[in-house]
């Protein structure tokens, strides 16, 4: 028996101080960018939000990028401007955040779910095209962990179909195709601007697209679906009408500001994450019984998750993994129990256990380790060595 015992198994941890999988990481510039905010005449939506979607949009290659509260309020934008509503199908992956399914559930339309190709963990799109039926309206893809979908064959679907598409790439702001960003697809996409991912507005999400239409409904229905100069009434500037059910999704100037500074050091954040994840793949390549993520060659991914998989032959289970790990206080998560094995899911739509193989598959192997610009080189060693003496404690 190894005299380096797990702290799971009576040994020490290899570190005191918690480590989580994600999470922020803020400058002095972006102490001082808020600070200016609120000596500011805004400090609701104003010039810092127009600031933050106009370099959003340039960074991204679209034309409009309209910034909202949060990843979810993005989907559920996206999902009334492109007019969801009861009787329509919405195809998309269990193996997801409960808010890609959002576009469909609060506008009374049906998620249909496909299974994932499990290499990628994202949709299938030959699983998709076995689902559509004629009720299908449209895709939501979502790149997992920061590794886009299957883009080309997804559009290729949904042009043979006449469906809408709709991206969550929520995972997956920086990632780059070929040198083109994630996130410029049609009809639209969507980013969500969470401490833990890949830049932080402390809660953010936006929406992304080509399409004016779309994306003047997205800015309306952000604020009240309220028309701010109505015609006729040109010359009484408080005749200010609803011509809808919106909502209050505005984003304030002093997320805007965190946004705009997190942007300009996105370079920095991503080289980051690929210099850990790097260390990682390489400290891990010969582990028996772990899987490191893959990345297609024409991908240069920003990744928000380091989503390993861990098999029998790695000597414990998953769960054991987990456990062993906070036990090493390395706060490591898993994403995502899979959407239909959710009360919600099943009550409400009928879904069982079973019925998708792949994802369940991989669900039941799948961990995050901790994954963000901030990590030290230490931070690092810390869950490679937690990771190593796991294994040999179990080869012994
Ligand atoms: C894939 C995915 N979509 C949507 C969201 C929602 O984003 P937010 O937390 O900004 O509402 C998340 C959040 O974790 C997510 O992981």
């Amino acid at each position: 028996m190894s005299e380096d015992r797990p702290a799971a198994y009576g040994g020490t941890a290899v570190r005191s101080d918690p480590l989580g999988y994600g999470g922020q990481t803020l400058g002095e510039g972006e102490k001082t960018a808020v600070a200016e905010t609120l000596d500011a005449d805004y400090i609701t939506r104003g010039p810092k939000v127009d600031e933050f979607e106009t370099d959003v949009a340039e960074f991204l290659g679209v034309d409009h990028a309209i910034a909202t509260t949060s990843g979810t309020t993005a989907l559920q934008l996206a999902g009334d401007a492109l007019g969801f509503g009861p009787g329509d199908e919405i195809i998309t992956t269990p193996l997801t955040f409960v808010s890609t399914t959002y576009p469909a559930c609060h506008t009374g339309a049906t998620p249909v779910f496909a299974d994932i190709e499990p290499e990628t963990r994202t949709l299938d799109p030959e699983a998709v095209e076995a689902k559509i039926t004629d009720a299908t309206e449209a895709i939501i893809p979502m790149h997992y962990a920061g590794h886009p979908a299957d883009i080309d064959e997804l559009l290729a679907i949904a042009d043979r179909h006449d469906l809408s598409v709709l991206w969550d790439a929520c995972h997956a702001f920086g990632t780059t195709i070929d040198g083109d960003p994630v996130g410029n697809e049609r009809d639209l996409a969507t980013f969500s601007f969470h401490p833990v991912k890949n830049i932080t507005m402390g809660e953010g999400g936006l929406v992304a697209t080509d399409d004016d239409e779309i994306a003047a409904r997205v800015r309306s229905l952000r604020s009240f679906d309220m028309n701010y100069e109505p015609d006729s009434h040109e010359d009484e500037p408080w005749y200010q009408v609803t011509e809808g059910l919106g909502y209050n999704h505005n984003v304030t100037d002093i997320q805007a500001a965190l946004g705009c500074e997190q942007l300009a050091r996105l370079p920095e954040f991503k080289q980051r994450r690929q210099e850990i994840m790097a260390q990682y793949d390489e400290a891990f390549a010969d582990l028996s019984g772990l899987r490191t993520p893959v990345v297609h060659d024409d991908v240069d991914p920003m990744f928000h998750l380091y989503a390993v998989e861990i098999a029998d032959s790695f000597g414990c289970s998953r769960k054991e993994f987990v456990n062993a790990m906070h036990a090493e206080n390395i706060y490591v998560q898993v994403h995502y129990v899979p959407l239909h094995f959710h009360p919600f899911f099943r009550d409400e739509y009928g879904y069982e256990r079973g019925q998708f193989p792949f994802t369940e598959s991989v669900y039941e192997r799948i961990v995050s380790l901790p994954l963000f610009p901030g990590m030290t080189d230490e931070d690092i060693s810390s869950v490679v060595r937690a990771v190593e003496r796991l294994h040999e404690y179990h080869a012994d």
